[in-house]
């Protein structure tokens, strides 16, 4: 038997019972939004040509560059043209004159905030699927696309170490994530009114967010106070909850770090679950920076305990190396998220084909939905899982040669140890005696200096209100040299700024 496109299917395949007429044949390029195979082709690959350009010569350029507003507002501001220009004059534009404005983040010695580096299948999984215009909200609208999610989600499941009751969804990201996961610990609490919300004080305000959305007054999210290295003191917690509770107050979720943006942290995970699971409180563990680590033989000791967890949500466009927006969301319990999210509606009815066809859009908080699997999908089948792990483990031990350095060095200073990849320290030459306002105001010169003179880029941070510079490693790209380099330059600026 065949389908509707004279694909071969089986004799039973619901689809030929439930999808409606075909539309009208639109062979041929008529309308006047259309463009010709051969311009497509040609326009194509000149795009193709500007990107793989950009990727040859980004090691040698900066790894940010940007423009004051009103440059760029003389630049771009414009009324919508009634005729049109030429397409390859529009892209270059669009390449050159916008996309290139901002912070590189794929650049080898791109250390600010948490970047990433995408793989190039990854690029053009995502070119397929806006050329596919395939909307992946139910099992009839994305068949295949909705099987490969499961696929892929069942790889991430794996990884995590969840059991089979496990599933979950690809968001935009770590906020979309921890939004659903929060909405699902309400609805699972029974959605009290009186309902408080536990984080540490170095959790991602993703977070905060997340539990405003979902109805937390702000007064009730707790951030919880931390230890030495920044990770959530077990005893604040369990003191904060009784105290909660005895105030009539209903715990509705903890959140968990496993990798904080700041510092790299990890939450003592194996004590959260067991608090968790004896004060009968959801586990939500927020490992959008570290989650993928979990592939890696270190990563998956550091973050032993996360498989116990109700919801992890994880980020692929940081330590998978997949273009934004690649955010996922697994919970320990599938039904816990449809039970949340699912809702009837009735001109969706033809697209309820029963439990075994699950619609993505019951998941979460999305109908309409790009198809995000696709990318991880095709970079994995494409690589193998092996470069993963080793660019993973690299972006550590990037981190920790990192350090070793700084310790060995006069002029730099580490402010607690590095964690996964994430570098804390300060120019604070040994002799120098200097107080902490003095401190801050060379490294803030440092931070200045390579940010308008060096080819890298990092940012800074505050330790409980200290100033500290940052290094955050993850680009598969990245280069001992490119760390040292950067490093050096630190100190340079470092000498020269105190003996200014
Ligand atoms: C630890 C952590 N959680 C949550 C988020 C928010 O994720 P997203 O920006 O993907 O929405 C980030 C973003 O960098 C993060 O680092």
């Amino acid at each position: 038997m065949t389908n509707k496109n004279n694909n071969k299917v089986s004799q039973d395949n619901p689809r030929d019972q439930v999808a409606g007429q075909r539309p009208e044949s639109v062979d041929g390029f008529t309308g006047e939004l259309q463009m010709s195979p051969d311009a497509m082709l040609d326009l194509a690959n000149r795009t193709a040509e500007l990107i793989v350009e950009r990727f040859r010569k980004l090691p040698e350029e900066h790894a940010w560059d940007g423009e004051f507003k009103k440059e760029l507002e003389d630049q771009l501001m414009e009324d919508p043209p009634e005729h049109g220009s030429p397409a390859p004059e529009v892209l270059e534009r669009a390449a050159k004159e916008i996309l290139s404005l901002g912070v590189r983040n794929d650049h080898p010695r791109s250390f600010a905030f948490i970047p990433s580096t995408s793989t190039w299948p990854g690029v053009l999984a995502d070119f397929l699927v806006s050329a596919y215009q395939v909307n992946q909200c139910t099992w009839l609208t994305a068949s295949g696309a909705s099987q490969m999610e499961l696929v892929v989600i069942d790889w991430i499941r794996r990884w995590l170490g969840y059991p089979e009751s496990a599933g979950g969804l690809m968001t935009s990201g770590g906020s979309a994530a921890s939004l659903e996961a929060l909405v699902a610990a309400r609805e699972s609490a029974g959605a009290p009114e009186r309902g408080t919300v536990y984080m540490s004080d170095q959790s991602h305000s993703a977070l905060i967010r997340a539990a405003r959305i979902m109805g937390i007054k702000p007064d009730r999210v707790r951030l919880i106070e931390t230890d030495s290295q920044f990770r959530l003191d077990m005893e604040a917690l369990v003191r904060t909850v009784a105290q909660d509770r005895d105030a009539g107050l209903c715990p509705v979720a903890v959140c968990a770090n496993a990798g904080a943006s700041s510092t790299g942290a990890i939450d003592p995970l194996e004590h959260l679950a067991d608090f968790c699971e004896a004060e009968g409180i959801w586990l939500h563990v927020d490992a959008a920076y570290g989650g993928f680590t979990v592939i890696t033989e270190r990563g998956k000791e550091l973050l032993s305990g996360i498989e116990r967890a109700d919801t992890i949500g994880l980020d692929a466009h940081k330590l998978l190396f997949q273009p934004y927006e690649a955010g996922c969301l697994l919970a320990r319990d599938l039904s816990t998220l449809e039970r949340a999210f699912a809702v009837r509606h009735d001109i969706l009815q033809d697209t309820v084909w029963g439990a075994n066809h699950p619609n993505f859009a019951d998941r979460g908080l999305q109908l309409s939905r790009s198809v995000r699997a696709l990318k991880i999908w095709v970079s994995v089948k494409t690589f193998g899982l092996a470069p993963f792990r080793n660019a993973i483990s690299r972006s550590m031990e990037l981190a920790a040669q990192a350090e070793a350095y700084i310790r060995n060095n006069e002029t730099l200073e580490m402010l607690i140890p590095a964690s996964l990849g994430i570098v804390c320290f300060r120019v604070n030459p040994d002799h120098a005696n200097l107080d902490e306002e003095s401190l801050e105001k060379i490294n803030r010169k440092v931070l200045a200096r390579v940010f308008w003179e060096d080819r890298a880029l990092m940012s800074s941070t505050l330790l409980r209100g200290r100033f500290s510079l940052r290094l955050c490693i993850v680009n598969h790209t990245t280069t001992w040299d490119d760390v040292r380099e950067t490093l050096e330059a630190i100190e340079r600026f470092g000498n020269e700024a105190l003996s200014d």
